[in-house]
């Protein structure tokens, strides 16, 4: 039996950030982890589906460098040696998680943590057949992929006909056909790697639209741009069954079949709270999800739940500062969690990113509204670089104040910078502020100067 000030289930983002900020203030740290270090993210979600779109971008530009004045002849693509590269990133990324806990002196062990019971000392943790104490616990298990009741689909996957985004994330030879169950982040994501390799991807999506809450003035431009690149979509569908070769779809009453090489599950995840535990010392779950505070405590004192887990933005940047709010809430430091501001990307080819409200989530919560909308070629670097784009950013202002309360932008790049208007968010900037600022020239990031110009007000 060993004691720590500290016990941290899941070496994910949350889990490992959470780690390494403990361990760099003294506390005496463990960190559990099943399987790998980096979690999903680095292993099998943000980092390798960016190794592989970056592949993907690569091969793009050399197809279509005719339109740059470049001329190419014989562009192929090796699945396999992107495979191979993004195993290399990957390996890399790893190993320096697992240099910056040893740096932070945390203490690693490999295996499944189950929480046996709390005492005056603490909670315990139990690993294979290690007893470990902690007089403070952060749950940081993540999420798994959600597998609804689908018929055929359990059969599909053993099989190896469905897969979700670890296994097609690792193949090494493309399908000729991919069906991609759900046209949500994960979905488009992958399917953008494929369709720009040559692979001819068809989309099921439930909803009317794809890429779920995001602007619809925005989603209307991204859909039209991914079918340019040849993707197909059912939307209004659903798929109902998994067969051999096929995936059943349903739309409007009738059935159809989808052929398909291979078939992505991709209709959600799910917080990672299962055969945990978590009952042995009552911690409150709200539909399989920890019920964290902005502290992100739970309802057992010293018990912490941060990242996908709670449920709150399944997203690794948002772990990160939830791992860094329940340590300094251990070390007595004053911190909360704000939920306001926090980016979200879609990286499809072009990247689709916001930050705080929509306009209709903006009407919906009662604000009065200015929009300003902005087609990117106001952005000459924009237009040096995207040979046809037609992208555009969003602005929505609270008009009675003149502050920023969301922006979109469809932009390639845009990841890089929707940032700046997430920090005029949260310092409730007013827009002769915001337009005191210099942006460098030629970036793609002036759009928001433009833009900001462009503010008329009520
Ligand atoms: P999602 O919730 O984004 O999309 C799932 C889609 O599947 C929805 O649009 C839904 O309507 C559809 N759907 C559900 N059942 C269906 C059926 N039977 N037939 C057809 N369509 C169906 O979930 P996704 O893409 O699996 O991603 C999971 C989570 O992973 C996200 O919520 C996100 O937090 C995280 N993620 C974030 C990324 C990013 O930030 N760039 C990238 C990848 C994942």
């Amino acid at each position: 039996m060993t004691n720590y000030d500290v016990i941290i289930i899941g070496g994910g983002p949350g889990g490992y950030l959470a780690a390494e900020r403990a361990g760099q203030a003294k506390l005496k740290t463990l960190c559990v982890e099943d399987r790998h270090l980096g979690g999903t993210c680095l292993n099998e979600g943000c980092i390798p589906t960016k190794t592989l779109l970056q592949s993907a971008k690569t091969y793009a530009h050399a197809l279509h460098g005719e339109a740059y004045g470049v001329r190419v002849e014989k562009v192929s693509i090796d699945q396999s040696a992107v495979i191979d590269r993004k195993e290399k990133v990957v390996r890399t990324l790893v190993s320096g998680v697992g240099a910056a806990l040893k740096a932070s002196h945390v203490d690693v062990v490999n295996g499944r943590g189950v929480i046996t019971g709390r005492s005056a000392e603490g909670v315990t943790v139990q690993v294979g057949e290690e007893l470990y104490i902690g007089k403070n616990l952060i749950v940081a298990t993540g999420s798994v992929n959600a597998q609804p009741p689908i018929p055929g689909l359990k059969e599909a996957l053993d099989s190896g006909f469905a897969l979700t985004n670890r296994e097609l994330l690792s193949l090494r030879e493309s399908p000729a056909r991919l069906a991609v169950i759900g046209g949500g982040v994960i979905g488009l994501e992958m399917a953008a790697y494929y369709q720009l390799t040559g692979t001819a991807v068809t989309v099921v999506e439930m909803l009317d639209h794809i890429a779920g809450p995001n602007d619809p003035d925005l989603v209307k431009i991204l859909h039209r741009n991914l079918e340019k690149d040849g993707m197909e979509f059912h939307l209004g569908t659903k798929v109902v069954a998994v067969k051999d070769g096929a995936v059943v779809c349903e739309k409007d009453g009738k059935t159809f079949d989808l052929p398909a090489d291979k078939v992505l599950l991709a209709i959600g995840r799910k917080a990672n709270s299962a055969g945990l535990g978590l009952e042995n010392i009552g911690v409150e779950l709200e539909k399989g999800a920890i019920v964290t505070d902005a502290h992100m405590k739970t309802n057992v004192p010293g018990v912490y739940a941060v990242g996908d887990v709670n449920g709150k933005f399944m997203l690794a940047h948002t772990a990160y500062r939830e791992a860094e709010v329940a340590v300094n809430t251990i070390l007595g430091k004053a911190d909360t969690m704000r939920y306001e501001a926090i980016p979200s990307v879609l990286y499809t080819v072009p990247e689709l990113s916001s930050v705080g409200l929509s306009e209709a989530e903006a009407k919906t919560k009662g604000y009065e509204v200015s929009v300003v909308k902005l087609p990117m070629q106001y952005s000459g670097r924009y237009v040096a670089e995207n040979e046809g784009g037609d992208g555009i950013c969003k602005l929505v202002f609270n008009a009675k104040r003149g502050t920023l309360l969301g922006a979109q932008v469809l932009a390639n790049a845009s990841s890089e910078f929707i940032i700046a208007a997430g920090i005029f968010i949260e310092l409730e900037l007013t827009v002769p502020e915001m337009r005191e600022f210099v942006f460098p020239h030629p970036t793609v990031c002036e759009i928001f100067r433009d833009a900001l110009a462009q503010y008329k007000g009520r």
